[in-house]
């Protein structure tokens, strides 16, 4: 089984549908089996995908020529004999979300995710909060 880390950026403009996304990527990663986590503060975007080799690349491929994102950079890509994500979710601080609650919602997203990919959300998460 494949796992990819990438990270991209919003293109200005784009006027994205958050909730869409969600909605087509809940679809089709489910009909391939593809987990993972989707993180975005709406101008960053980081995501796992996990699952089997072939959808892997499909999905990775269709992403990659998204317009909506841009200056897609894989940060780790590995074979793992494991799931660390049982499902595809979305991470989004809600504008009724405290810090704390959200932070609760990533450690339980996290908790079977290795300490590289962990690391990786926990450090996006802090350096966009501190910017
Ligand atoms: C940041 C970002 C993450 C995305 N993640 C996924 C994903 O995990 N799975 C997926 O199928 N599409 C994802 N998409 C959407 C794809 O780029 C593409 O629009 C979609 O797969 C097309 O699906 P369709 O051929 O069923 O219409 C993502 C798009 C963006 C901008």
């Amino acid at each position: 089984m494949r796992q990819l880390l990438y990270i991209s950026t919003a293109a200005p403009g784009a006027g994205i549908d958050i909730g869409e996304i969600l909605a087509i990527s809940m679809r089709n990663n489910r009909r391939e089996g593809v987990t993972g986590l989707l993180w975005t503060d709406a101008h960053r975007f980081l995501q796992v995908l996990e699952g089997p080799e072939e959808a892997v690349q499909g999905v990775l491929g269709r992403i990659k020529i998204d317009a909506r994102h841009r200056g897609i950079v894989v940060l780790q890509d590995r074979t793992i004999a494991v799931r660390e994500f049982g499902a595809w979710e979305m991470a989004r601080r809600g504008p009724g979300d405290t810090a704390d609650a959200f932070d609760g919602r990533m450690r339980q997203y996290l908790a079977g995710a290795s300490p590289s990919v962990r690391g990786t959300f926990e450090g996006l998460i802090a350096a966009r909060r501190a910017a």
